[in-house]
């Protein structure tokens, strides 16, 4: 995938229909999404229980652009290699979700895919900048991670940090948890270039009436265009 810091919306399947992935994969793209997310829940480092590599295989052939996966789990590594032979384009693993993160991380470009360090709101970027050369993109959480639908937390100031830290590294920053209209454009100035959004993706409409994904994915790009001053 060639780099770009272009706003790139990334519906979460966490907030689509569980019996219809593929539908729901296809529908999102097709109605304008740049990147699927796909949050891979443990019961032990988050609170919740989604699905495992079984599912991101079967799902992958649903999706023609990128697969993001975001695993709230822990131990990581035992799995990396399960996630990246289900076709993870992204596999990005939480700074707090062991005590080797760097190896872990190294473990994930071994594998082929693209590696991204997750952070949690109440964690800083001291432990960030160490390991700057070996990630691809940094997710920022604005929700504590387990479950859609919950309230933005304004990270604007680490944000801005971040970005200011990455300089000219071909590294995304991408926001996850309450993304809507409203909280983009904050995220998109301060420097991120990946919105996840789950619930305010896939609200008002199903498999069989995709018509308002299409606007959600638009309404969410056309504040953070307007608030950058750039539209595609
Ligand atoms: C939270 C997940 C998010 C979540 C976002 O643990 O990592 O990806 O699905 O959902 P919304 O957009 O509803 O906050
Ligand atoms: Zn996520």
């Amino acid at each position: 995938m060639n780099f770009s810091r272009a706003i790139k919306i990334a519906p979460s399947i966490l907030a689509a229909d569980f019996a219809n992935f593929g539908a729901e994969c296809r529908a999102v793209e097709d109605q304008g999404a740049d990147w699927v997310h796909v949050d891979v829940m443990d019961g032990h480092f988050v609170p919740n229980i989604t699905f495992g590599p079984a599912t991101c295989a079967a799902i992958r052939p649903h999706i023609r652009g990128i697969m993001d996966v975001h695993l709230m789990i822990a131990p990581v590594d035992p799995y990396i290699e399960g996630f990246a032979k289900a076709g993870a384009d992204i596999i990005s693993a939480h700074i707090e979700a062991g005590p080797h993160i760097h190896r872990t991380l190294q473990a994930i470009r071994a594998s082929g895919a693209k590696a991204g360090l997750a952070i949690n709101p109440g964690t800083g970027l001291d432990g960030v900048e160490n390991l700057l050369d070996m990630i691809d993109l940094v997710c920022v959480m604005t929700v504590n991670p387990g479950f859609g639908g919950q309230k933005f937390i304004d990270m604007s100031d680490k944000v801005r940090r971040l970005r200011a830290l990455i300089g000219t590294r071909p590294i995304h920053i991408e926001i996850d948890g309450g993304i809507t209209p409203e909280t983009a454009p904050l995220m998109a100035r301060a420097g991120a270039d990946v919105l996840v959004a789950g619930s305010a993706v896939f609200k008002g409409g199903s498999v069989t009436d995709v018509a308002s994904y299409g606007a959600n994915i638009r309404a969410i790009r056309a504040a953070a265009e307007a608030a950058i001053g750039t539209t595609t």
